[in-house]
């Protein structure tokens, strides 16, 4: 009994130090900006270099956003040993001189694949090939792998995640597993040692609520993926991220409806993937997205997602515990009209059951700092009375008094 169980004990021990995720790639929900949302499959190298200019140039870089993802859509043939290669048209120079001009700007680089045998684009998935694609990324220095789900029929999604991350591992070199099943087999479940962050939804689409028919699928308006987020919050924290999908913030939506939807995705410990145009950006848009107190709030380390605490009269209420004590608060204004909202904060009783803190505010004071506006607006003592325009949000860093 003894000397069988004692290789048995090796074995494990051995195959449990070969099956891991990378650890410590993603402490904080990643951010960083990817094809898709903006240009579909209309991709080329040429676009991927201007994007990452424009990342250093308008100060996105410096505000913390860090990987350019190409999406779906970059892919050629396998060649003649079955490696992946790039579309030679839209790729001439292929993916390793991309990731090397990309990583000259300070930047890290990520790639799309799928875990079925096609992308949803219609290229070629990794099923059958994983430990192959995932040597290739490897050697091509890649950074980030979104992995997909289409053409997936018979596929098991644990299986197939799992499968993918130890292709990863034995290829060496750390790559951010960012899985993309759009919650169909509830990863959050399963997947927190498999990926560093996983769809929790179908597609976005450039709208503030609603569904959109596309056919033969629906894409999500920004509030309506919001609404099913809430009860998965205790799913989330450090290296392992629930993921309501990209930003749409300047694709199309009012000044008001971004700034609402930017906020609520710093909120809920969203990942912040730009989906727009980086190098053509509004001044309003660019100002939404380089935010830094509104990004503190969503990176900040204890990496816990907000709570709704209520609605009333289609304001709602949101907080997200900080460390060193502070909370964010959003009041979001989901109204096609403007709403006026007194705050007295004592109303607010509540114990957070994932992080075990109550703000407490018949005991403590808190200084108010408006995120939007920048400024200091009293403190937690005092009732205040605001006027949220329609689709926008009312968002404070309220800070302890030491
Ligand atoms: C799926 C994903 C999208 C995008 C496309 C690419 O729909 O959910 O985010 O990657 O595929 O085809």
């Amino acid at each position: 009994m003894k000397r069988l169980f004692f290789p048995f004990f090796i074995l494990l021990i051995s195959s449990n130090l070969y099956c891991q995720k990378f650890e410590n790639l993603a402490q904080t929900p990643p951010m960083g900006w990817n094809s898709w949302n903006k240009f579909a499959c209309d991709i080329s190298e040429n676009i991927i270099r201007e994007i990452a200019d424009a990342m250093v140039s308008t100060g996105l870089k410096d505000a913390g956003y860090e990987y350019i993802v190409i999406d779906d859509c970059w892919h050629g043939k396998r060649d003649s040993l079955g490696f992946i290669q790039a579309d030679p048209e839209r790729f001439p120079s292929g993916i390793k001189a991309l990731a090397d001009y990309v990583h000259s700007k300070g930047l890290k680089f990520g790639i799309y694949s799928d875990a079925g045998r096609k992308t949803c684009g219609g290229r070629p998935g990794s099923f059958g090939h994983e430990y192959q694609d995932a040597l290739q990324y490897a050697r091509w220095n890649v950074d980030f792998l979104k992995y997909d789900w289409c053409e997936t029929e018979n596929i098991n999604p644990i299986g197939a995640y799992t499968l993918m991350r130890d292709a990863l591992h034995a290829a060496g070199r750390p790559i951010l597993f960012s899985m993309c099943e759009w919650g169909t087999s509830k990863p959050w479940e399963w997947a927190q040692n498999v990926g560093h962050m996983w769809r929790t939804t179908g597609d976005i689409s450039n709208c503030f609520e609603g569904i959109e028919d596309r056919g033969t699928w629906h894409a999500l308006c920004a509030l309506t993926i919001l609404d099913t987020q809430d009860s998965l919050r205790k799913y989330a924290g450090p290296g392992h991220w629930n993921d309501p999908d990209m930003l749409e913030v300047g694709n199309g939506m009012p000044a008001n409806e971004d700034r609402a939807h930017f906020s609520m995705w710093a909120m809920i410990c969203a990942p912040l993937i730009l989906g727009n145009d980086i190098r053509n950006m509004a001044p309003e848009t660019k100002a939404i997205l380089e935010n830094k107190e509104v990004i503190a709030v969503n990176q900040d380390k204890l990496g816990i997602q907000a709570l709704k605490y209520g609605a009333n009269d289609e304001v709602e209420t949101w907080f997200k515990p900080l460390k060193n004590g502070d909370w964010a608060v959003c009041f979001l204004n989901r109204s096609k009209e403007d709403k006026t909202i007194e705050i007295l904060w004592t109303d607010y009783a509540f114990t957070d059951e994932i992080s075990g803190r109550s703000p407490n505010f018949d005991k403590t004071t808190y200084q108010l700092k408006n995120l939007w506006t920048n400024e200091e607006e009293g403190n937690t003592k005092e009732i205040i009375k605001k006027t949220i325009p329609s689709r926008d949000v009312l968002m404070y860093r309220i800070i302890k008094n030491i």
